[in-house]
């Protein structure tokens, strides 16, 4: 790490004299400063960290997995595995890894199926998901493969469990030290119970984002989101469905949410370039944007296709991995139009067919898109808005064109439009000319470009590549077994203590005893000094 620091040092002063020796523009010079940047964060993901003492065995618990959820986890992944250690995975989800060091134990549940285009979205998704979990805690451990890993789980040094959507994966970590990946980084319900209670006044919650500072109504709104979330999911219409299925065949386990909270640690996909910042306790480590890398050559096809749009650029176009490109068709004609009338190239992730794209437009279920992220050529992103190809935009400069779907979604939204990193539009409101209209926006006003290199020099400019710290935080708390030296003592604490309701109460009912004490005193006294008068007027 410090060799490749210095190396890089060297290699800007290096750059930095040859620009005024060869008078390079000042622009050649941000490109090759970058280029080297980006060559040291890719040349230190891990690698400089001390080998471990031994080959520690990790379970990898996604039962419930997102392919986005799911891709968080990957960088880590074969980090440890690179390193050594054997990794189980138990996930829901095709395997990946052809690594000899990692295993997927894979099996076939339905991911919830999540109808996106209805009215009312915006907290749709969270009651759709939470839906499917009864059944899934009911049906899971009936499966060989996972009953076997069950019997086995103690085995493992450590297990690394997605803190989203799996309680059904709880009865795993019971007596086994355990840490979470939180997929959508900072959540305030799973800081609350670390110890660190966020305060709504500021903190946004997990589905919005309003531009700071909040006014009266907003936080009022926010705060009765953090108590509302918090309470319909962990209290009334999911954890306690799922609750009672793992009881019926658990009936010793102590309660799902006990056991959560002996995690060792949390993993946040978060960054404070990107979100609010925000305090943070010793157990919550931010590794967001840990999958983001520089852009590799691409197939040759598609890298001319790219170059040869010219200076006018190209627009690439996805909506992330849940939503398979079933979009409604009247969404597409608008879409269709709007690119028929742009003069650049679009390059468009869609799975179904497409009946009257223009030569414009070139339409494939699958892109390397970081790699076309990655290239100058590309000059906006239209993008659902999902946390990893914010990051991934960010990361790769590129201003982005925002059509949030559900989830944070709506909130990753708000970020871009409050940074001033791109725009957003509404799927109901959605017309041809306002996709044109935004698109011709940010692709010809500098500012948004301009903040997002910003945004993204600040994202890159960090001591330690998130994935070296991911890797050593996990390593860390299997050398000290769990590491309780982590733990915030306000995780054990009761509301009523946390809030201090008790010495509050104690403290009122000790001034009111003040008060009445001191009200018999003065009556007792004012009858002593007035006893006479107050005789006269009685008799
Ligand atoms: C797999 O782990 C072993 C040690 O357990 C290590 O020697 C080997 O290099 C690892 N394999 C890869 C491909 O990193
Ligand atoms: C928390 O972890 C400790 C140490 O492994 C264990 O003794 C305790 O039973 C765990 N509590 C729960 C609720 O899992």
């Amino acid at each position: 790490m410090f060799a490749t620091s210095v190396l890089y040092m060297r290699l800007c002063l290096f750059v930095s004299n040859l620009s005024t020796d060869f008078l390079l523009t000042s622009r050649t010079m941000k490109v090759v400063t970058l280029c080297v940047l980006a060559f040291a964060l890719a040349d230190i993901a891990a690698g400089d960290l001390p080998s471990p003492d031994r080959s520690y065995k990790i379970l990898v618990l996604i039962p419930v997995a997102f392919k986005s959820h799911r891709n968080v986890f990957l960088p880590l992944v074969e980090s440890l595995a690179d390193r050594g250690h054997k990794i189980v995975m138990l996930v829901s989800l095709p395997p990946v890894f052809k690594h000899p060091n990692v295993t997927e134990i894979n099996f076939e549940v339905p991911i919830p199926h999540i109808n996106f285009f209805v009215e009312g979205k915006f907290l749709g998704s969270l009651p759709a998901v939470g839906e499917k979990l009864p059944k899934m805690a009911r049906d899971l451990y009936q499966l060989p493969s996972v009953k076997m890993l069950y019997e086995k789980r103690k085995e493992f040094d450590l297990i690394i469990v997605d803190h989203m959507f799996n309680e059904v994966g709880y009865p795993f970590l019971h007596e086994v030290p355990f840490i979470t990946i939180a997929t959508p980084g900072m959540d305030y319900r799973q800081s609350a119970f670390l110890g660190n209670v966020l305060n709504p006044s500021y903190a946004p919650h997990l589905l919005h984002s309003f531009p700071l500072p909040l006014s009266l109504w907003q936080r009022i709104k926010n705060t009765f989101m953090h108590i509302y979330l918090a309470i319909f999911w962990r209290s009334w219409a999911v954890v306690p469905l799922i609750q009672k299925e793992i009881s019926a065949q658990f009936p010793d386990l102590p309660p799902l949410l006990d056991i959560e909270r002996n995690q060792s640690l949390t993993l946040m996909n978060t960054h404070f370039t990107i979100t609010t910042p925000v305090p943070l306790l010793p157990s919550q480590v931010e590794v967001g944007a840990m999958h983001c890398r520089p852009g590799e050559p691409l197939p040759q096809d598609l890298e001319s296709w790219l170059t040869g749009a010219g200076s006018t650029g190209v627009i690439y176009f996805s909506l992330g991995s849940v939503l398979r490109g079933e979009i409604p068709p009247e969404y597409l004609q608008f879409f269709l139009e709007a690119f028929q009338r742009l003069p650049q190239r679009v390059l468009w992730k869609y799975e179904g067919q497409l009946q009257g794209a223009y030569d414009n437009v070139r339409i494939s279920s699958w892109f390397p898109q970081q790699d076309i992220l990655a290239h100058h050529n590309v000059k906006v992103f239209i993008s659902h808005g999902g946390l990893l190809s914010l990051q991934e935009s960010i990361f790769h400069e590129k201003p982005l064109l925002v059509l949030p779907i559900f989830g944070d979604q709506p909130r990753n939204g708000m970020v871009v439009e409050n940074s001033n990193i791109g725009r957003v539009l509404v799927w109901e409101e959605l017309t041809a000319d306002r996709i044109v209209d935004a698109l011709n926006d940010i692709i010809n006003n500098p500012m948004y470009k301009e903040n997002v290199a910003r945004m993204s020099a600040s994202l890159r400019d960090q001591p330690t590549t998130p994935q070296e710290r991911a890797v050593f935080w996990t390593e860390y708390v299997i050398r000290h077994r769990g590491a309780p030296q982590l733990r915030c003592p306000a995780a054990q604490l009761s509301w009523v203590e946390f809030l201090m309701l008790d010495v509050m109460g104690l403290l009122l009912l000790a001034l009111l005893l003040l008060l009445f004490l001191i009200r018999r005193l003065l009556r007792a006294v004012s009858d002593v000094l007035f006893s006479d008068h107050s005789k006269k007027k009685t008799a």
